[in-house]
């Protein structure tokens, strides 16, 4: 199944979760046995080619996908919670997304230092999240230079103010 197929099966949802917000929503992809398989392998070529020790995912969507990837290539998988979470001392970061405000904690001791950390998440639009999430992952030692992502909204401009933060940032799908 081709990247166009799987465009194909997500779900647009007007006006959610605020008005003048074009919902993309995964759920009609990953309930799709095939088309979720797809997106794995594509992700996984792409993830691969990183050459990174380990994957990050964000919570909640990120998860999908972040820890499929992680187990189909041996690698470990580090969540990037939302606040309050975690049961142990965390580092933390405030951050804005297209639709609100929020904040996501890591457990510092999950990163070895100098390791190569893949970012992982379903959809890049502001950027806000992916770039608090790679600042996190540096702040507690990692190298944050690639991120993958399932859907792009290149119009909101994340994957570009990714970059210039200096993390390639791949997705699937515009
Ligand atoms: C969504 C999405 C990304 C983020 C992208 O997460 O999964 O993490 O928004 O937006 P941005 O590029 O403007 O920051 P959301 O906070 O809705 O959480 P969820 O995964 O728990 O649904
Ligand atoms: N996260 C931020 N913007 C989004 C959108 N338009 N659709 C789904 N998730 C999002």
């Amino acid at each position: 199944m081709s990247p166009a197929d799987i465009k194909g099966l997500i779900r647009t949802v007007p006006d959610f979760p605020a008005a003048g917000i074009q919902f993309r929503d995964i759920t009609t992809l990953i309930a799709h046995g095939k088309g979720f398989a797809a997106t794995i392998d594509h992700l996984v070529e792409r993830a691969a080619k990183t050459r990174s020790g380990a994957v990050a995912g964000i919570e909640a969507r990120g998860f999908i996908f972040g820890a499929a990837i992680a187990a189909r290539l041996g690698l470990g998988f580090i969540p990037v919670r939302k606040a309050g979470k975690l049961p142990v001392e965390a580092l933390g970061i405030d951050y804005s997304l297209e639709y609100g405000s929020a904040r996501i904690e890591i457990d510092s001791g999950a990163i070895e230092q100098g390791e190569r950390v893949l970012l992982v998440d379903d959809l890049i639009a502001t950027g806000g999240t992916a770039l608090a999430g790679a600042k996190l992952l540096r702040q507690a030692g990692a190298v944050v230079d690639h991120a993958l992502f399932v859907i792009d909204l290149p119009d909101l401009g994340g994957a570009a103010a990714l970059r210039a933060a200096g993390v390639a940032a791949e997705a699937l799908i515009d």
